[in-house]
């Protein structure tokens, strides 16, 4: 997927904006608050409908606008499509190749951008729903049934809650928790076998970024213990919670309840890693997650690094570069000045004052 052109009006601290964009490495340059991080943040919206630094739209009009507009050339497949959206206070409404888009879900299985952010880079130490809205999203890219067992496991899970708050019997409640055994042994397996996948290549990635010897890991640790056991241990272990479940007045046992770490060496995040750490080993698990996508879906996301250079020592930016020229993807990296020695490859995006300078 490219993203050939962008023209925004009223986007953040770009009042109008036109550009046009390389299909491979695109370098934003330019001082602090000029605008670098808005244009990649209106890139990813385009790509994937949601910004990843904040979940308020309003947010996202320029200040005194009433609404903003976001039309973009994107290409997948060889096909052009042209994107055309307008958020407002009320919200949004998505043009696809002239056509109102019904459903954000489909939208989201043919259009995907992978967004490397300062603010992602605390996925490890954040809680665990935001790691597991982050790699649910990540899955549903890659399979669409994972979607829609989420959703039926969500709605399963809040009919189940509704009795647990009104201490319904337990013959009441036995049909949903059969539901939410066979929703979550789906949802664990398919969890299960995506971190399996990335773990494939993710201490590879880590140790050419970096030079550095130790194994990178990620952990699933799955809420339900007896997932491989079949759907009957499963319900088995969630009955067996009732009364505690009864006592707290919602559901305990299930995929609702998983978590995802990072382990490097011996050495788990939350209690050992460094800033720098954090970052890399995150930059490490996107581009896992690229691989990923790109084997299963045969399209190529366009990669987006915020802030690529910042705590990263001179080494893994040069690997970095070098590692991001030899991918296929179209890439765009802000950054306040071009990394030293050496020429870059690519198209070079001035920003100042939220205008492209030629
Ligand atoms: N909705 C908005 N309306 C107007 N201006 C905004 C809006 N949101 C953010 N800004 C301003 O846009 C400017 C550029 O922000 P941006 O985050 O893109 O900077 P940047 O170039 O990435 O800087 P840095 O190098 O510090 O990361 C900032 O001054 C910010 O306050
Ligand atoms: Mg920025």
């Amino acid at each position: 997927m490219v993203v050939r052109g962008l023209n925004l009006t009223g986007f953040r601290n770009y009042k109008t904006l036109s550009a046009k964009f390389s299909p491979s490495c695109n370098w934003i340059i330019g001082s602090n608050g000029q605008g670098k991080t808005n244009l990649v943040e209106a890139i990813h919206y385009l790509c994937n409908l949601e910004s990843f630094r904040t979940r308020k739209t309003t947010i996202l009009l320029n200040t005194g606008s009433c609404a903003t507009r976001l039309v973009g050339e994107v290409e997948r497949n060889s096909v052009l499509h042209k994107i055309d959206i307008t958020v407002n206070e009320k919200g949004r409404r998505v043009l696809l190749d002239h056509k109102v888009l019904q459903r954000t879900s489909e939208y989201m299985l043919s259009f995907a951008s992978l967004a490397f952010a300062p603010e992602g880079v605390s996925l490890f130490r954040n809680q665990p729903q935001e790691r597991r809205r982050f790699f649910n999203r990540t899955l549903s890219l890659l399979d669409s049934t994972h979607l829609a067992d989420l959703q039926s496991y969500k709605e399963v899970l809040g009919q189940k809650n509704i009795l647990l708050k009104k201490q319904q019997r337990e013959a009441e409640i036995k049909p949903w928790n059969e539901l939410l055994a066979r929703y979550g042994v789906s949802i664990t397996k398919k969890r299960q076998k995506f971190v399996a996948q990335v773990n494939e290549t993710l201490s590879s990635v880590f140790q050419e970024l970096t030079g550095r010897e130790d194994a990178l890991e990620l952990q699933y640790e799955p809420a339900l213990r007896s997932w491989d056991k079949g759907e009957g241990s499963v319900l088995h272990e969630i009955e067996s919670s009732l009364e505690r479940e009864r006592q707290y007045g919602h559901a305990l046992v299930g995929p609702h309840r998983d978590d995802y770490r990072m382990q490097l060496g011996e050495r788990r995040d939350r209690e050992f890693f460094s800033q720098g750490e954090y970052r890399i080993t995150y930059l490490s698990l996107k581009l896992c997650i690229n691989s990923v996508l790109i084997k299963k879906t045969g399209n190529h996301p366009v990669i987006i690094l915020d802030d690529l250079f910042s705590e990263l020592d001179q080494r893994v930016v040069n690997h970095t570069i070098s590692t991001l020229e030899k991918m296929e993807n179209q890439v765009f990296i802000t950054s306040t000045t071009l990394p030293q020695g050496g020429a870059v490859h690519g198209e070079k995006i001035q920003i100042i004052q939220g205008r492209i300078v030629e």
